[in-house]
């Protein structure tokens, strides 16, 4: 069974979804271990109450990025992770870490890509008026939402949906569409 080390900057819903994937075999990978960035971010109490193993890394307490990647790369190391999986991760990945682990990081992005990159892609999505909106599995290169995808999927709206139910919907797919794009990977590349 394949080890994956899931990198979360919030709420990770994405995160419990991988960890339950795992459980119920909808996921062939273990999730071994979470890497938080935020100390207040509600991804690690749900590490805690899942019995995941969690590690807090603090941008104050290192000297650049690289030093910080070095830290999180140990223990990565230390969690024998096969893959890193990105899963509202809000830092871009630097050079220490892609390295490390060469077309080995995925991300989960909520648009369909190359369309809206970068930060509240859902807002540049609707501020364009686009009924047809998606999420991107893809992996990561030293560019922002760049790298290969992996698999992507869409689902279409209706414009006067309110954007809190649009977010259900797309959470709801991301949920889904992430393990099946790890097996996919991992089938394909491990
Ligand atoms: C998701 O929408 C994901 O596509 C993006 O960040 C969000 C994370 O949500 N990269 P959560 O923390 O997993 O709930």
């Amino acid at each position: 069974m394949k080890r994956c080390v899931v990198f979360a900057s919030g709420s990770g819903s994405n995160f419990e979804a991988l960890v339950q994937a795992s459980c119920n075999h909808s996921l062939n990978a273990e999730v071994v271990g979470l890497i938080c960035d935020q100390a207040q971010a509600f991804c690690l109490e749900r590490a805690e109450r899942l019995g995941i193993p969690s590690r807090l890394f603090l941008k104050a307490d290192y000297t650049d990025k690289a030093d910080m990647e070095s830290a999180m790369r140990q223990a990565c190391e230390q969690w024998q992770a096969d893959v890193i999986v990105l899963a509202g991760y809000m830092r871009i990945i630097g050079p220490t870490l892609l390295a490390a682990y060469p077309k080995r990081i995925l991300n989960i992005h909520p648009s369909l890509l190359p369309k809206y990159k970068g930060k509240d892609a859902l807002g540049q999505a609707l501020a364009m008026g686009d009924s047809v909106l998606g999420v991107s599995v893809h992996l990561v290169d030293e560019g922002l939402d760049t790298g290969p995808i992996i698999l992507q999927e869409s689902f279409t709206i209706d414009p006067k949906t309110p954007r809190s139910d649009i977010e259900i919907q797309l959470h709801a797919l991301e949920h889904s569409l992430y393990p099946r794009a790890i097996n996919t990977y991992l089938k394909e590349n491990l």
